[in-house]
């Protein structure tokens, strides 16, 4: 973040505090207390709330306000917190570290992981039909996150990532693994803040070829941070994908090409808001983040 410009740092932070503050309201514990604080606890943990950004951000450049979009943001956050939260079990990539804390199982032990995960995936259209205003089509974005979220989106890719260890695969299955376990959450980020700000069907468009490029840059430099970053600066357990088998980008061309094609694609995400005249300093950091993480080490 170090060589990020000023301002770029002080509108996403100014995002960042008041998706924090929200998360915290719809959040609040009530009973069973339990389940409430597991879900809270992996939500609230230090991250980078890209896709909720990302979301009002699409919002305010089509519509000049970003508050609409806010409770599909806060949806976005807890629809990735549980994917990570399942992510981490032992039956998945076991992982015991996320966000620079235990896992959300070792805490909260796996029952009260699992159903925290599944509380936070169906607590997310109920925020977008309870607190989204009545003039936006909230099916239109209720209808995505279904779709984000299950056997045609992230629970297929999750479902292929792991089948994967077991065995070689293709080019054109590991993209099926990428675009589906990672771009479509990112997807549905812009598309929910599109709907949200009303935007024209060219600029809807627009949004989401950049959220799939920039989606699958993310990946790829998940998969390089793995191999080059230490725990403390992903705040997770790092060496873990080559341990288990997994086939991603570096595993396959090696850590240069990797790199290579992540700076490729953020390069196209970054074309396709000039072609389209989306002056978004929030859409371009973003895409720097994603060079600068790569770029850290060499
Ligand atoms: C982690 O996502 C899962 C991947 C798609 C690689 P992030 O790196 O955005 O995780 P947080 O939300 O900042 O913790
Ligand atoms: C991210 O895949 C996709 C998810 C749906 C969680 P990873 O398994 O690489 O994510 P991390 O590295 O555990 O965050
Ligand atoms: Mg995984
Ligand atoms: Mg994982
Ligand atoms: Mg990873």
């Amino acid at each position: 973040m170090k060589n990020m410009n000023k301002e770029f740092e002080q509108v996403f932070e100014n995002y960042k505090q008041d998706i924090r503050q929200n998360l915290k309201r719809y959040l609040s514990v009530r009973k069973p207390e339990n389940l409430w604080k597991s879900m809270y606890y992996t939500v609230s943990a230090k991250s980078k709330l890209l896709r909720p950004v990302m979301a009002l951000e699409c919002c305010r450049l089509c519509s000049g306000s970003y508050e609409p979009a806010m409770p599909s943001a806060c949806a976005i956050e807890m629809l990735h917190s549980q994917s990570l939260i399942h992510d981490d079990l032992p039956c998945m990539d076991n992982d015991d570290y996320r966000r620079g804390q235990l896992s959300n199982h070792k805490v909260f032990g796996e029952a009260v992981a699992v159903l925290a995960g599944d509380a936070l995936l169906s607590y997310g259209p109920q925020i977008i039909i309870e607190h989204t205003p009545q003039d936006i089509d909230r099916l239109a974005i209720v209808h995505k996150y279904v779709q984000t979220a299950g056997a045609f989106g992230l629970v297929g890719g999750q479902v292929a990532d792991i089948e994967a260890e077991e065995t070689e695969i293709n080019t054109d299955e590991l993209n099926y693994i990428h675009e589906h376990k990672t771009a479509r959450l990112f997807e549905f980020a812009v598309y929910a803040g599109a709907v949200c700000g009303k935007a024209t069907p060219e600029q809807t468009k627009a949004f989401l070829v950049y959220a799939q490029k920039m989606g699958l840059a993310f990946q790829i430099s998940d998969d390089i941070l793995d191999i080059i970053a230490t725990k403390e600066e992903i705040g997770k357990t790092p060496g873990k994908d080559i341990l288990s088998g997994k086939k991603t980008y570096p595993h396959i061309y090696g850590i240069e090409e990797s790199k290579k094609r992540t700076l490729e694609l953020c390069e196209e995400a970054s074309n396709i808001l000039n072609v389209n005249n989306f002056d978004s300093l929030i859409l371009e950091g973003i895409l720097n983040i994603i060079r600068t993480r790569i770029e850290k080490n060499k």
